[in-house]
């Protein structure tokens, strides 16, 4: 698990947008060899979408050849209700860069058969060869997409009931209003994002340091799914500071020193290549 830790929220959602943008332009995808991204919804990922959105504009990156799969949707909730995370994408990212709309995958929360759409984006998955990088957020239980406490670590994309904790957590996108909330959602299970090749967890706010702090510090369990990161070859963490307080202060004073030690490492191979370049 690589951990990089920022001082605010901002250059957190800078770290994962470059990351994205590199992964991208690093793959060169065409349409017959497209790059595939897991998304997110929530609030942490807000910014991250508006820089990309950014870098969009200024021409350093292109989602024609990119093909999306979201992580999760509300059961139930109509596609244009402004909770939905149909709506969230479109109006929070998609109308604003070149995606093809057949290009975006996202669980339909209404459809006839649930258990038969999960199915079905699995297979999606599958078809496109697997996720290369997927982009995650943490809830304050632990759960990484809707993989609440008590999930399978096994699990895939499947029918979930939410748990008071995060119904609560996002009540402050329906009027404060816990009542208000969807009590089930479809979601990717942990197998799914186990198999994305990267997967980076962005967090911000105090609110999530207990969460962060159990995902990096404490055992991998199905109480807290995000700890299930411990397990995966290529994971990268990516904190504010203030997500960081509950983390011990070696842990984190360790992680900062190896980036630290690469950054200076960096530089030294930048020299030598500079140097040699001259002679
Ligand atoms: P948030 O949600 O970004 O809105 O805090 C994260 C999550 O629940 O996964």
């Amino acid at each position: 698990m690589r951990i990089v830790i920022c001082d605010t929220p901002d250059k957190v959602a800078t770290y994962a947008c470059e990351y994205v943008i590199k992964s991208i332009n690093d793959f060169k995808p065409t349409a017959d060899r497209p790059f595939v991204l897991g998304l997110p919804t929530g609030g942490t990922p807000l910014k991250t979408y508006q820089k990309l959105i950014i870098a969009f504009r200024e021409g350093r990156v292109s989602f024609k050849n990119v093909v999306t799969f979201n992580m999760d949707e509300y059961v139930g909730l109509p596609q244009d209700h402004p909770e939905s995370y149909h709506y969230f994408m479109r109006h929070n990212f998609f109308d604003y860069i070149d995606i093809p709309e057949q290009n975006r995958h996202i669980l339909n929360g209404n459809a006839p058969d649930l258990i038969e759409e999960c199915r079905q984006y699995e297979e999606k998955i599958k078809a496109v060869g697997g996720i290369h990088l997927f982009l995650a957020g943490i809830g304050t239980d632990g759960h990484i997409a809707f993989n609440e406490p008590g999930s399978s670590l096994y699990s895939r994309t499947r029918v979930k009931s939410l748990n008071k904790e995060t119904i609560e957590s996002n009540a402050r996108f329906f009027d404060n209003d816990p009542s208000r909330v969807p009590t089930m959602a479809l979601t990717v299970g942990l197998r799914t994002i186990m198999e994305a090749q990267v997967v980076m967890m962005i967090a911000t706010g105090a609110s999530k340091a207990l969460a962060v702090s159990k995902c990096v510090e404490g055992s991998i369990t199905h109480m807290c799914t995000a700890t299930m990161l411990q397990m995966h070859p290529s994971a990268v963490l990516c904190l504010d500071d203030d997500a960081t307080l509950e983390l011990k202060v070696r842990t984190a004073r360790y992680f900062k020193n190896l980036l630290l030690s690469e950054k200076n490492l960096e530089e030294r191979q930048a020299n030598v290549k500079r140097l040699s370049a001259k002679l």
